[in-house]
């Protein structure tokens, strides 16, 4: 059973794998079932990770929706390559991926805007997010203030989807005698190839 990680009945593309194990932490008891912690390097060579939440997985890869003008934009412009995590603690599931990541077209972006919240839009428009903060009240009076103009603000440019396509995704589901099950997809040569590890 894919469940179980057996080898035999894996799909050679992981994403429909990954997609399973996403529908089943949607549909148990996990906390959060689409956020992951997300890893992005800057061009020192600096490591930085943060939680997003996964907006979309499809044939393509993984979707996000990010403000460019953050540490996690800078990293990407100067290295697209990101690791990312899922961890559904009352599953025992761990998803690790690896790719590369880049902007999502206009029109995508619009949407993912569009499909958001109106306070998560309020609150995107009225804070310069990662800056200090000096005045808390008014940043909320900014937000209640869109909040109650009812309309629907374009999406500033700064606010992008972006698109995370896999070339490693490791499926790790543990076991209580600690023989955990490990399976490691890698893409290259234009096709997945993937294999157990010793846990
Ligand atoms: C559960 C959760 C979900 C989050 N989802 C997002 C998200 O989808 N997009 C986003 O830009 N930040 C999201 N954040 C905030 C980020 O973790 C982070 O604080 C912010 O993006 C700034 O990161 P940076 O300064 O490293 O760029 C989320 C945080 C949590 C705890």
């Amino acid at each position: 059973m894919l469940d179980d990680l057996v080898s035999e009945e894996l799909p050679a593309d992981p994403v429909p794998l990954l997609r399973c194990w996403l529908e089943t932490a949607r549909t148990s008891n996990v906390t959060d079932p689409d956020s992951g912690v997300f890893a992005t390097v800057d061009s020192d060579g600096r490591p930085s990770a943060r939680v997003l939440h996964l907006r979309r997985c499809d044939d393509r890869g993984l979707v996000f929706f990010i403000n460019r003008s953050t540490r996690k934009g800078r990293d990407l412009e100067g290295n697209p390559r990101v690791a990312l995590t899922f961890y559904w603690a009352p599953l025992l599931r761990q998803v690790n991926i690896t790719g590369i990541s880049q902007t999502a077209s206009p029109a995508e972006s619009d949407l993912l805007w569009r499909e958001g919240s109106s306070t998560g839009r309020a609150a995107s428009l009225a804070s310069r997010q990662g800056e200090p903060l000096s005045d808390e009240q008014g940043l909320r009076h900014r937000a209640k203030e869109i909040v109650d103009a009812g309309t629907m603000q374009p999406r500033p440019s700064t606010h992008q989807g972006l698109l995370l396509t896999p070339e490693t995704v490791e499926f790790w589901l543990g076991r209580r005698d600690r023989l955990h099950r490990r399976v490691h997809y890698s893409f290259a040569g234009g096709e997945w190839t993937h294999w157990s590890l010793q846990p």
